[in-house]
C-alpha cells in the first residue's frame, strides 16, 4: 500500500492524531494499517535517550552516552569532513538505540555573548554554520538516521523564548538568521526542521506560513516534515495550514480534535492535513527502511571526542613559546575545572556522558604535577584559603596552568547570561597567580566569548570552549604537544560586552526584540567600524608557522552565473607538523546598497608537515558575491568589483586579488515621483526620458557665469542639484509648465521602457 493508499484508509480522527506525538519522545502508531511510532531524541552534540517511560516533561535519566564537544567548540575546527565524522558517529549511536530522528543540529546565529544557548551554536557566520551544519547532518543521516535543523527561526536570547517576537527586516533574516537553515536545506536535505518558540515579526514559528511554506518550501525546496519545538504550538489548526505538519510532545489529544473540529467546520482544508499526514509517514517509513542492526561502540566514540577536541581547541596566546610544556618541568594545576572540566551546557543538551576526563588524571600520566582548587564553583566568592594555597604551588612550580571558564550556572538553555564576565573569584585567581609566577597559562572552559581583564598577564591562553567529555585529555595532548593546536574562533571575542552590535537593543522588551543591529553581527559589525577588540574571529595560532603565495583565479572577468576558481599555496614554514585553516573573505568594492566590509565565503584546512606546500583551491558561485535583493525577493549580484581577500583570521588578511562581476539579472526598479535623477539617469532604458525632463530645467545657468550670490560652488551645487532632483521637483525649475500629470506620464515611460 502507497502513502497515498494509506491515507486514504485513515479516518478523520486517526489523520489528526498522527499530527501529534504519542508522549514526549515517540510519534503516534496506527497498528490496523502497519504504522509504527518512531522515537526522536536529542541531540545535538550527544544522544539524550531516555531509557524508561519517559516522563511528561521528558527530564527523567536518560542513558549513558557519549557526549562530544559542543557546536561552539566544532565550530571552532573549521572542519567540514570533521563534523560530517561527528555526524556519523551520532548516527551509529541512534541506529543502535532505536532512535529515528536526532533533534539537532542547532544553527542559530550568535546575536549576542550573553544568550544562555550559545553553546549549543556554531556561529557568527551564517556561511560557517550552514557548511559545518550541512555536513553534519550528512553525516547523520548517512547512517539511516534523520536530523532536526533547529531552531527555525531566529530564537537567539533564552529570555521570553516562548513568547517575544524576533522582528527582524527582511534582508536580515535571509542574509543572517536563515542562511544556515538555506544551506542545510539544500546541501543535505535534512529530514526534519525543528521550527522555534519564537514569533517573527509578530506571527509564532509554528503557525508562520511565510516561514514554513512559502519560504521554507516554496523558495527552498524543504520535502521534509517540519515539527514543533516542545511545546511551541499555539493554535493548532492554523499551524497545520501554515506547514506545521508534527506537533511535539503529545497534547494527550486536546489538539487532535481542535484538528477533527477545524476539518469538519471547514475552516482546515483536509488537503492540508492529509499533506501533513503523508510527510509524517514518509520520515515513519523511510526511517524504518534504513532501521538496521549497529553497536554503540562507547570507547570508540569516547576516543572519537577527545580527537574532535583536538581539533577545536583555539590558541590564543603563546608567548616565549610557553606552550607545548616540557613533561620535566614542574608544573602546577591550578582551579577546579582541572579536575572536574566544564565541558557541555544545560538543558535539553545536556548528556549522561560516559567517561569523563579531567586534565589532572591525564596528566599525571606523563608529569610531575601539583594541584590546588584554587575557586569555588558554587558562588562567585573568593575562598582565601583556597587562593592562598593556589599561589603556593605556583610560586614553587616552573610553570602554572590555569583552568577557568563559565560555571554551569553561567550559562544554560532556559537563561541568559547577565554579562559577559567570568566568576570574579576565578578572575582574581588568574591575578594573583600571574603576580608570582610569570610562566602561567590559561586554559578556558566557556561556551561564549568572556571579558578577559588579565589577558595580558599570563604568556599562554587556551580556549577549549565546552570540548565534550574528553576535553580534560585532550587539553593535555595539546599542552604537552602531542597534539599541535589548529582551531580557530568562530566567534569575535570583543573587548567588552557594550561593544557588541547587539548592545542596545538585546532581551527584548514587552515581548519584542527588534534586531537593529540588522546585518551587522560579529565581525561584520567590528571590522566595518574598524573596532578594537580582543581576539577576531576565525583567529588562531599554532605551534608552528604557515606562509602564502600565488593567490590565482581562473579569470578576472565573470558572469554572476559562472564559477570562479581560486587557489592559493600554503607552506609550513615551522618545526612542527600542523593544520591551517585558510579563509577566503569577499568585499564588494563599491555597492548600491550597504553591506558589510568582507563576509566569509570559503574555508578549507591543510595538513603540512614542516617544509610542505600545499595548493588549496576554492570554487566561487553566484552566492559568493550576491546579497539578498528584497525587491527580487532573491539573492543579487550587483555589477562591479569585488576583492577577494585570503585570510589566517578576518583582521590578518594576507593575500588579495580583485576580479570584476557581471550581472546578468536585469533589476527592475521602479521608478516613482520620488525616485532621484541620479538613478533614473544611471538605468540604460529610462535616462533618455530623464534627460528631456533636465533639459527643460533651468537651474539658474546664467548665475553659473561671472558674480552670482551662490559663490564659488556654484556649478558643482548645480550639478549635485540635478543629480538630486526628484522628479516630481522638475515643475519647480522647468522654463515652460510642466503639470504634475504630465510628469507623472513621464514616470509610467520610464518604468515602461525597462518592459
Ligand atoms: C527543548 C529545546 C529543543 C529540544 C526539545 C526537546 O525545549 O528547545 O532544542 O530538542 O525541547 O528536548
Amino acid at each position: 500500500m502507497n502513502l497515498k493508499e494509506m491515507i486514504s484508509e485513515l479516518t478523520l480522527e486517526e489523520k489528526a492524531s498522527l499530527c501529534s506525538g504519542g508522549d514526549f519522545w515517540h510519534t503516534k502508531a496506527v497498528e490496523r494499517l502497519g504504522i509504527p511510532a518512531i522515537m526522536v531524541s536529542d541531540g545535538p552534540h550527544g544522544l539524550r535517550k531516555q531509557d524508561l517511560k519517559a516522563d511528561h516533561l521528558g527530564i527523567n535519566k536518560s542513558i549513558v552516552g557519549v557526549c562530544f564537544p559542543t557546536g561552539s567548540a566544532l565550530a571552532c575546527s573549521f572542519d567540514r569532513e570533521l563534523a560530517r565524522q561527528v555526524g556519523q558517529a551520532l548516527g551509529r549511536e541512534c541506529q543502535a538505540e532505536n532512535v529515528a530522528v536526532l533533534l539537532g543540529p542547532a544553527v542559530n546565529m550568535k546575536r549576542s555573548p550573553l544568550c544562555g544557548r550559545n553553546f549549543e551554536y556554531f556561529s557568527e557566520d551564517p556561511y560557517l554554520a550552514g557548511e559545518l551544519a550541512a555536513s553534519q547532518i550528512e553525516g547523520v543521516q548517512s547512517q539511516g538516521v534523520g536530523t532536526s535543523v533547529k531552531h527555525f527561526a531566529a530564537n537567539n536570547e533564552e529570555y521570553r523564548r516562548m513568547t517575544s517576537s524576533s522582528n527582524i527586516d527582511e534582508r536580515t533574516l535571509h542574509e543572517i538568521y536563515l542562511l544556515p537553515f538555506e544551506t542545510a536545506v539544500k546541501k543535505s536535505q535534512p529530514w526534519t526542521i525543528m521550527c522555534s518558540y519564537n514569533k517573527i515579526n509578530g506571527t509564532y514559528a509554528s503557525e508562520n506560513h511565510r516561514l514554513l511554506t512559502e519560504i521554507l518550501r516554496n523558495k527552498w525546496g524543504f520535502d521534509g516534515l517540519v515539527v514543533s519545538d516542545w511545546g511551541a504550538v499555539n493554535r493548532r489548526d492554523a499551524g497545520l495550514a501554515a506547514g506545521l505538519d508534527l506537533e511535539m510532545p503529545s497534547s494527550d489529544g486536546m489538539n487532535d480534535a481542535v484538528i477533527v473540529q477545524a476539518v469538519k467546520s471547514g475552516t482546515l482544508s483536509e488537503k492540508d492535513l492529509n499533506r501533513a499526514v503523508e510527510r509524517i509517514l514518509r520520515v515513519v517509513f523511510h526511517s524504518t527502511e534504513k532501521k538496521h542492526e549497529e553497536v554503540f561502540d562507547r570507547d570508540a566514540d569516547h576516543e572519537l571526542t577527545r580527537q574532535t577536541e583536538r581539533e577545536c581547541a583555539v590558541l590564543l596566546k603563546n608567548e616565549q613559546n610557553i606552550l607545548p610544556l616540557n613533561p620535566k618541568q614542574k608544573i602546577a594545576f591550578i582551579g577546579k575545572f582541572a579536575k572536574e572540566p566544564r565541558y557541555q551546557g544545560g538543558g535539553s543538551s545536556h548528556i549522561n556522558s560516559y567517561q569523563v576526563t579531567g586534565a589532572l588524571e591525564s596528566a599525571k600520566e606523563i608529569a610531575n604535577v601539583t594541584y590546588a582548587q584554587g575557586y569555588d564553583i558554587v558562588d562567585d566568592g573568593i575562598n582565601q584559603t583556597l587562593l592562598r594555597e593556589a599561589v603556593e604551588i605556583a610560586k614553587s612550580a616552573d610553570v602554572a596552568v590555569v583552568f577557568a571558564g563559565l560555571p554551569a550556572t553561567f550559562e544554560s538553555e532556559g537563561c541568559d547570561r547577565t554579562h559577559m564576565g567570568m566568576p570574579a573569584c576565578q578572575n582574581v585567581l588568574i591575578e594573583e597567580v600571574c603576580k608570582v609566577q610569570p610562566n602561567t597559562v590559561v586554559v578556558l572552559h566557556n561556551g561564549s566569548p568572556v571579558e578577559m581583564p588579565w589577558v595580558s598577564l599570563p604568556k599562554g591562553i587556551l580556549e577549549l570552549y565546552l570540548g565534550g567529555e574528553a576535553v580534560g585529555a585532550a587539553a593535555v595532548d595539546l599542552l604537552f604537544g602531542f597534539a599541535n593546536p589548529c582551531g580557530r574562533l568562530a566567534e569575535t571575542f570583543p573587548l567588552k560586552l557594550s561593544d557588541n552590535p547587539s548592545y542596545l537593543f538585546y532581551h527584548s522588551k514587552n515581548g519584542e526584540a527588534d534586531y537593529r543591529e540588522g546585518i551587522f553581527v560579529g565581525y561584520r559589525y567590528y571590522d566595518k567600524k574598524k573596532m578594537p577588540i580582543l581576539f577576531p574571529f576565525g583567529y588562531g595560532l599554532s605551534y608552528t608557522t604557515f606562509t602564502y603565495s600565488y593567490l590565482t583565479v581562473s579569470s578576472k572577468e565573470i558572469d554572476d552565473t559562472d564559477t570562479l576558481n581560486v587557489s592559493v599555496r600554503v607552506k609550513n614554514t615551522g618545526s612542527v607538523a600542523g593544520k591551517e585553516v585558510v579563509q577566503l573573505y569577499v568585499h564588494e568594492m563599491e555597492s548600491a546598497v550597504i553591506r558589510p566590509e568582507k563576509e566569509l565565503k570559503g574555508f578549507e584546512k591543510v595538513a603540512l608537515v614542516p617544509g610542505e606546500e600545499k595548493e588549496v583551491s576554492f570554487r566561487l558561485d553566484k552566492h559568493t558575491f550576491a546579497y539578498y535583493n528584497t525587491d527580487l525577493q532573491d539573492w543579487h549580484v550587483e555589477t562591479g568589483a569585488f576583492e577577494l581577500c585570503i585570510g589566517k583570521s578576518s583582521r590578518e588578511i594576507v593575500l588579495r586579488e580583485t576580479i570584476a562581476v557581471r550581472s546578468t539579472t536585469k533589476t527592475c526598479p521602479h521608478f516613482t515621483m520620488d525616485t532621484p535623477m541620479y538613478e533614473v539617469l544611471g538605468n540604460p532604458y529610462a535616462a533618455p526620458i530623464a534627460r528631456e525632463l533636465i533639459a527643460l530645467c533651468d537651474f539658474g545657468s546664467d548665475h553659473n557665469n561671472g558674480e552670482n550670490s551662490l559663490g564659488e560652488s556654484t556649478a558643482s551645487m548645480m550639478e549635485a542639484m540635478t543629480r538630486e532632483l526628484p522628479i516630481h521637483a522638475v515643475c519647480s525649475f522647468a522654463t515652460k509648465k510642466i503639470s504634475r500629470k504630465d510628469l507623472e506620464e513621464a514616470v509610467d515611460r520610464m518604468n515602461d521602457a525597462q518592459s
